[in-house]
């Protein structure tokens, strides 16, 4: 049997789990390659060359490795790279696009609340999608990088990450915003003690299983071979900074992998340095 269509995803650090965990669900035994840029993590503050140098080295590394296809599980790199990998390399990138459009549907007062990373927030791509979109409806955005902090130091609840949600989500609905948009792939591990803070009418939106679709509907036929072989593990995963950080968050962020993943830790410098 032909070797099925390795999928390669990468984030800035375990945010991308986030969608990792829909895609483990959807295709059991579908070998997953995922790189965490710890050592380079946030990318939320960094200007947009930077996130391009480092998705560009990872794509590289990804398809070095044998991945058909990537998911680029970060809205940060997502907005910054993934038109440049696009027209870079001849394979299929998935990239999270925050949920607007279905949160414009949504709404009810009109106002949907925004929750990305403040490069997300600056890109071009963000503000395309928000015209494209958004028609008659306000959009108003917010940063939160305490919450991939709390989310890297896996506090994920608590009152720690109470009180950090409610300094973010607050002032969005006090403005009478009805939808929040998790544009961040960090913030949906804050989810539940997100819906349990804000009030019944309000909704929360984020981009995991719409991704997952389309990987599947990339892979076609493909999807339904599960030839988790005997020999390597299906799902890999690698952090460019310390590994006990990652394998520490694995039981708290991914608790139901049902399938051995072999966690390393993998030097991917910029450019020439690592060649
Ligand atoms: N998880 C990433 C995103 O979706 C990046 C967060 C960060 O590194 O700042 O934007």
């Amino acid at each position: 049997m032909e070797s099925p269509i390795k999928i390669g995803m990468l984030d800035s650090g375990v945010g991308g789990f986030s969608v990792l965990r829909e895609i483990v669900k959807a295709l059991p035994g579908h070998p997953v390659h995922y790189v965490a840029d710890n050592a380079w993590c946030p990318y939320g503050n960094k200007p947009p060359r930077d996130i391009r140098a480092r998705v560009l080295r990872i794509a590289d590394y990804l398809i070095e490795k044998g991945c058909g296809i990537i998911v680029v599980a970060c809205n940060s790199a997502t907005i910054h790279g993934v038109e440049m990998l696009r027209a870079t390399y001849p394979l299929p990138f998935v990239g999270m696009e925050p949920a607007v459009k279905p949160a414009a549907e949504m709404t009810e007062t009109g106002i949907v609340g925004v929750l990305a990373t403040e490069a997300s927030i600056a890109g071009e791509k963000f503000h395309r999608l928000i015209t494209a979109h958004a028609n008659g409806v306000r959009v108003i955005t917010r940063p939160c990088p305490r919450f991939v902090e709390l989310v890297e130091g896996g506090v994920l609840d608590g009152p720690e990450a109470e009180t950090a949600i409610r300094a973010e989500v607050m002032p969005l609905l006090d403005q009478g915003a009805d939808v929040l948009v998790l544009g961040c792939t960090h913030y949906p591990f804050l989810r539940p003690v997100m819906e349990a803070l804000v009030p019944s009418g309000v909704s929360i939106v984020d981009t995991g299983c719409a991704v997952t679709r389309r990987v599947i509907r990339l892979l076609g036929t493909d999807a339904l071979t599960f030839p988790n072989g005997d020999r390597s593990p299906a799902l890999t995963i690698e952090t460019t900074g310390d590994l006990d950080h990652v394998t520490r968050l694995m039981p708290l962020l991914l608790p139901n992998l049902g399938r051995p993943a072999a966690v390393q830790h993998v030097d991917l410098l910029n450019g020439e340095a690592n060649s």
